[in-house]
């Protein structure tokens, strides 16, 4: 079966913010401690106590924005308890993940750090479950102020003489869940007070990003909205946009399934689930549409990716876990439902960049060897749709199936352009089948400048410090011209970006 996929070049549809391309890490695991920091003293080459290497290696995914410190973890995080010398930090202990020990010793002024080095904007996720209104309302203080204010002299106390942007700010995390196990109408009184006191200081303009939705529940988000809706036209609106999660597995929450052993049905049932970021999007929007018919109010996917079973023998509190082709189909899907809801959709985060969930990076704990995922190859390989204009993309003769109880597309596309430029985008998510792909471009003349594929003889494959090439990207051959535009050849579990030159 040939698939045809339209796309008028001419016609640019929303830009598709980079921030749709951030990131998650949460004191969980190895995510901060062994994977980003390291600690000055370490045999590892750091700067400042982060891995170079780390460092280096997300410098290439041009992350847009970096979420910190939890997940779960924010809603016990007190910051009070990580600036300071290291040495005198108190201590807590990780109630959620693992029960460990904390140390603090990975505080505010190493994540500010971190996201300097990175060239990511902080997205700070800040305590509701368990702190306190004055609590939040000093934080925003002691990173944005620049005058002689009680916080920001604490802030040149220990160290930093100019105030930090802070431009992105969550109100609490999951409060239906671990983050205090509220009501909708009781977290959006709250969220409604802390917002208010999460100020605009000395030119840093924030961004409140209030708890929304885990998948559908869309009572959640009617309630929400509903709640401020006497305040959505409102310039000084507490709160700008709500995230939404979404996790995708094969299995149920006691038994996810396997990162790495899934039988075909299982490699269907994942991208199936993980599409249903598509109707989620459009089903929460349409909520949203009925209070904010002009999209002021945005959606942040701030947590979403694969969740599978720990790898064996590791500590089922640090959520480690493989990553394969699969994971890497699972993100572009993603990415295209992000693309085709650019108007709502204005920032996502996956879950999380180093050695938990889904993950860019891992690191052996034994060698330290740093292994890229075929997750970071996906990110790496879009960079190109960063805050480029959407195109809509109209697919005819796809082929599908039946998984989950769903159909599921095996083909999907999409495509953005920046001046004389565009990127399309192609999955094929069939696991045995090649699949051909005529490009009808309408509008300007197109051509091919350089593709790309990601693909693997086996859908389980992936990176390991023994092979960290397994699934890398290699340049593609099988873009070629055609009468309608052009003519793809997608390989069976592929991934493939084309750049084009439009005159
Ligand atoms: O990403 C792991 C956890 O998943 C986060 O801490 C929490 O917000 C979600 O349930």
């Amino acid at each position: 079966m040939t698939t045809t996929a339209i796309i008028n070049l001419d016609l640019p549809g929303p830009v598709i913010s980079r921030h749709v391309y951030g990131h998650f890490a949460e004191h969980l695991g190895r995510c901060v401690y062994g994977g980003f920091w390291v600690g000055e003293d370490a045999n590892v080459p750091n700067i400042r106590g982060l891995r170079a290497d780390v460092v280096e290696a997300l410098r290439a995914l041009r992350i847009p924005n970096l979420r910190w410190p939890g997940g779960c973890f924010a809603d016990t995080y007190h910051w009070r308890d990580g600036v300071g010398p290291r040495e005198r930090r108190p201590r807590m202990v990780n109630s959620h993940w693992g029960d460990v020990v904390e140390d603090n010793s990975f505080g505010t002024h190493e994540f500010l750090d971190l996201c300097e080095l990175l060239g990511a904007q902080p997205y700070v996720s800040a305590n509701v479950g368990s702190g306190s209104v004055r609590e939040m309302a000093e934080w925003v203080e002691y990173l944005t102020r620049a005058d002689d204010s009680p916080m920001a002299a604490l802030r040149r106390e220990h160290g930093r003489d100019r105030p930090w942007r802070v431009p992105f700010w969550g109100i609490g995390n999951e409060s239906w869940g671990c983050g205090g196990n509220m009501r909708a109408e009781q977290y959006a009184s709250l969220a409604r007070h802390y917002s208010t006191f999460v100020r605009d200081q000395c030119g840093n303009e924030v961004y409140r990003i209030a708890v929304g939705p885990s998948d559908g529940d869309y009572a959640w988000t009617e309630t929400m909205m509903r709640s401020f809706d006497d305040l959505v036209a409102n310039p000084a609106a507490p709160f700008q946009a709500l995230s939404l999660h979404h996790y995708t597995m094969t299995g149920s929450w006691s038994d996810k399934g396997a990162a790495t052993r899934f039988t075909e049905d299982e490699w269907y049932v994942a991208l199936s689930r993980a599409s249903r970021i598509e109707e989620y999007l459009t089903r929460h929007s349409t909520v949203m549409d009925r209070y904010d018919p002009h999209r002021k109010v945005g959606l942040v996917v701030d947590e979403w990716g694969t969740w599978w079973n720990v790898e064996p023998g590791t500590d089922p509190g640090f959520l480690y876990q493989q990553n394969t082709l699969r994971d890497a189909l699972v993100a572009a899907v993603h990415f295209h439902a992000f693309h085709r809801h650019a108007d709502r959709v204005v920032m996502a985060n996956i879950a999380q960049t180093i050695n938990v969930l889904q993950a860019m990076l891992l690191t052996d704990p034994d060698s330290g060897a740093l292994v890229r995922t075929p997750t970071y190859h996906v990110f790496e390989m879009s960079t190109g749709h960063h805050d480029a204009a959407s195109l809509e993309v109209h697919l005819r003769d796809v082929p599908a199936i039946e998984s989950d109880g769903r159909e599921l597309e095996l083909v999907s596309v999409t495509a953005s352009t920046t001046e004389d430029g565009a990127l399309v985008s192609l999955a094929n998510l069939d696991i045995s089948a090649s699949v051909e792909v005529v490009l009808d471009l309408r509008g300007p003349t197109a051509r091919c400048r350089g593709a790309r594929i990601l693909t693997a003889a086996s859908p389980a494959s992936h990176n390991t410090p023994r092979t960290p090439s397994a699934v890398a990207p290699v340049a593609f051959d099988g873009v070629r011209e055609h009468p309608r535009g052009l003519l793809v050849e997608l390989p069976p579990h592929s991934y493939v970006t084309a750049e084009l030159q439009l005159t």
